[in-house]
């Protein structure tokens, strides 16, 4: 089918078939689904007809070949015009092999991996009939009491943007009509959810134009130039504004300053919850509000269902703007091949044969291993020898509690936890397991066991963190501590005397008080996937060199919160050559800076950094500036490092950050090696939005960085000497 055919169909439909179209429901509601009728709770109370469910453009959340085949043929049995349904599901960090969860995914910084687990992720999720995925979720995050943050890629717009564009690529592939393993990606949520004030899940979200697009658009801008098919619009208000009711967001930003003409969808429930959000009466007013802002498509309630057809007999809305949506929904239909094809990629035999593969399974273990962050490895405690006799203690030892949140199809007893994978590794009487305590509780006698454990063993492996329902949507904590019973059992544990190797999984940055003192050696694991305890044992035992680094800031205390390192100076920064004694900007109770940097993370061996050198230290528009820094492996091993550039600029029209990442590069060292990395500074990486929100560079002096974290770093300056760029 062709465009001209989209069209020539849509020019067929009713106006009460052309309204369906811009309905997206949950799997029990369709005929042929293993759940139908199961139709519970908030969906109770939907008022939806047959004929909605009939001609509806899209089923949430159902997956696997049969199902899916079954419903779509029973749909087109009765669809008057045989316009098939697409698949819709949150396929987010894999589909059943389950990769890391995003921010850990964010602290490998290996792009290429990155783009390797949507693709895999894709290929599960297509032969199981999934024809959209909603992901990549691009929200920048700042704030770890909120839980999505674990759905992110961390604090840098810069980052962010190229993991988006890595995410889409693998998901969408080269052709998403031709290549039947691909999916449609849906960046999420349009926009800056993971703004949401204190923390707060759904929270108000209230930025400047200029924030907004300085740091959070960049990603979903980045994400839709790599060619995504959908946005997902947020919760949250933007500018007093709810995201899903906001045309300045969608019709003026998205479609016309950006040109995206592919397929809005609202978050669930999102259309009736202006509503609550106070912009809207009632489900006729929501409804309105929407379809004039530009969303196409509602999901899981019925304003669009109940009312658009009398706003348009009412004269209050105009047909067009319905014909619009629809042409955009039956055109992602036509480019996925559905008229032609409706069942796509999804077949029970490729299901078998793909969905859990071994080398599916492999590669997450792969990128677990590049996720994980070693935080600290005091007196050389890791890599560990297979001939020490460890003792497992903690509630992660023998957890498969591994998947995190949005772990799509994902089986927790599928994955590989700690004590499985070290049972393999390990000859027999060297590991001895005690559990020490369970997430949030401890007993007497589980601290004595785990004394006897730590009292018999040469290392203890500590294996602590959030359960996965402490993180995700709807998990927002005050406090980012470990919960008290870890805290004691660490505590309790580190008084041995044996030295302590602590593996973290979480899915936000913690307040490490209580941890890291206690531990000669610290691990950041996140919620590594289905290959959790494989990849951790190929780091405990050496097989793999941690290379990680921490895509958003650990913070001293959950009281510095926001704090991330590409801050403005202030006026009275600390620390400043002229600054005066007492009237700074600081705490009189906490640092400033966070526990754990942006960019931090260690190698099992060392890297020492020298003669940073410019080209010049003058650039135009059109020149180009060198920077060199040698890098050596100072240790005794083989290791990775990512040499990341920052810059600073001290003349800018408003005020900028004290630094900025704009390029990083991986480099592999033997002991001994050195190597020379080479970074190239263009004027256009020196722009940025000014008052007039104009995208240019300002002629002046600029700082540039490099080293292995965002704030260990050689810094040399250099001049723009013309106003450069250009107004985007
Ligand atoms: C959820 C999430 C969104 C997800 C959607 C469908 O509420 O906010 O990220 O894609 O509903 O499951």
């Amino acid at each position: 089918m062709t465009t001209s055919t989209v069209n020539h169909l849509l020019k067929q439909m009713t106006i009460k078939e052309k309204i369906a179209q811009l309905l997206q429901l949950a799997g029990p509601f369709f005929k042929g689904s293993d759940q139908q009728g199961q139709i519970t709770g908030p969906m109770a109370e939907m008022p939806i007809e047959e004929e909605h469910i009939l001609n509806s453009s899209s089923v949430l959340g159902v997956s696997g070949a049969k199902e899916v085949i079954s419903i779509q043929q029973k749909h087109l049995e009765e669809n008057r015009l045989g316009i098939p349904l697409l698949f819709m599901a949150d396929i987010v960090h894999g589909y059943k092999t389950i990769f890391p969860v995003p921010l850990a995914i964010g602290c490998s910084w290996d792009l290429e991996l990155a783009k390797k687990s949507t693709e895999i992720a894709a290929k599960e999720a297509a032969v199981s009939g999934v024809h959209v995925t909603f992901a990549p979720m691009v929200d920048l995050v700042r704030d770890p009491r909120w839980g999505r943050v674990m759905e992110s890629t961390g604090e840098d717009p810069h980052l962010n943007s190229l993991f988006a564009k890595a995410f889409v690529e693998g998901f969408q592939k080269e052709n998403l009509t031709s290549d039947t393993e691909s999916v449609a990606a849906c960046v999420k949520h349009f926009a800056a959810y993971g703004a949401a004030q204190a923390g707060r899940d759904y929270n108000t979200v209230d930025l400047s134009e200029r924030q907004l697009r300085e740091s959070y658009l960049p990603a979903y801008k980045a994400a839709l130039d790599a060619g995504c098919e959908m946005v997902m619009t947020a919760f949250n208000t933007v500018d007093g504004i709810p995201a899903t009711g906001n045309k300045e967001l969608m019709r003026d930003l998205l479609r016309e300053e950006w040109g995206f003409d592919g397929v809005l969808i609202s978050d669930w429930g999102a259309v009736k919850e202006l509503i609550a959000h106070g912009v809207a009466e009632d489900e006729k007013e929501a409804a309105k509000k929407a379809i004039l802002a530009g969303l196409d498509i509602e999901m899981m309630t019925a304003c669009y269902a109940q009312y658009l057809e009398e706003l348009v007999e009412q004269g209050e809305i105009d047909i067009k703007l319905i014909d619009e949506a629809v042409l955009r929904i039956l055109t992602l239909k036509e480019k996925l091949d559905l008229f032609n094809n409706p069942c796509r990629g999804a077949s029970i035999e490729a299901e078998k044969a793909i969905v859990g593969h071994a080398d599916h399974r492999k590669a997450s273990r792969d990128l677990a291993a590049k996720s994980t962050v070693l935080l600290k490895n005091n007196h050389q405690t890791l890599p560990l020898s297979r001939n020490q006799k460890i003792a497992l203690i903690g509630p992660f030892g023998d957890s498969n509690d591994l998947l995190g949140p949005w772990a799509g199809v994902g089986v927790k007893d599928e994955a590989v936890t700690m004590i499985k994978a070290l049972k393999d590794h390990l000859p027999e009487n060297n590991l001895i397991f005690s559990e020490g305590s369970s997430i949030e509780k401890i007993t007497q006698s589980q601290l004595d066991e785990a004394l006897q454990a730590a009292s018999q063993a040469d290392v203890v492996v500590l294996a602590l963190g959030e359960s996965s329902s402490m993180s995700g949507e709807a998990n927002s904590r005050t406090n980012i501590q470990l919960p008290q019973a870890q805290l004691e059992l660490i505590k309790t544990v580190a008084k041995e005397g044996k030295p302590v190797v602590t593996v973290l999984f979480n899915g936000r940055p913690l307040d490490l008080h209580g941890v890291v003192e206690h531990s000669d050696a610290l691990l950041e694991a996140w919620f590594p996937g289905t290959e959790g305890g494989n990849a951790l044992v190929d780091l405990l035992y050496g097989k793999v060199s941690p290379s990680a680094k921490l895509s958003m800031s650990f913070p001293y205390n959950v009281g510095q919160v926001p704090v991330y390192y590409n801050h403005f100076n202030t006026g009275r920064p600390k620390g400043a050559p002229d600054a005066q004694e007492h009237y700074v900007s600081d705490y009189m109770d906490s640092p400033n800076d966070p526990l754990f940097p942006f960019g931090f993370g260690l190698s099992y061996t060392s890297f020492a950094y020298d003669q940073f050198e410019l080209s010049t230290d003058e650039l135009t528009a059109d020149s180009v500036i060198e920077a060199s820094i040698r890098v050596k492996n100072t240790g005794s091993c083989s290791g990775e490092e990512i040499v990341q550039l920052y810059i600073r600029d001290f003349s800018g029209e408003i005020v900028r950050p004290v630094k900025e990442l704009k390029d990083f590069c991986r480099i592999s060292l033997e002991p001994g090696e050195s190597e020379i990395i080479r970074f190239s500074i263009k004027e256009e990486q020196l722009r940025y939005h000014h008052k007039d929100l104009s995208f240019t560079s300002d002629a002046g002096k600029f700082e540039v960085f490099a080293g292995p974290n965002s704030q260990d770093t050689h810094s040399l300056f250099f001049t723009l000497k013309m106003k450069g760029g250009h107004t985007s």
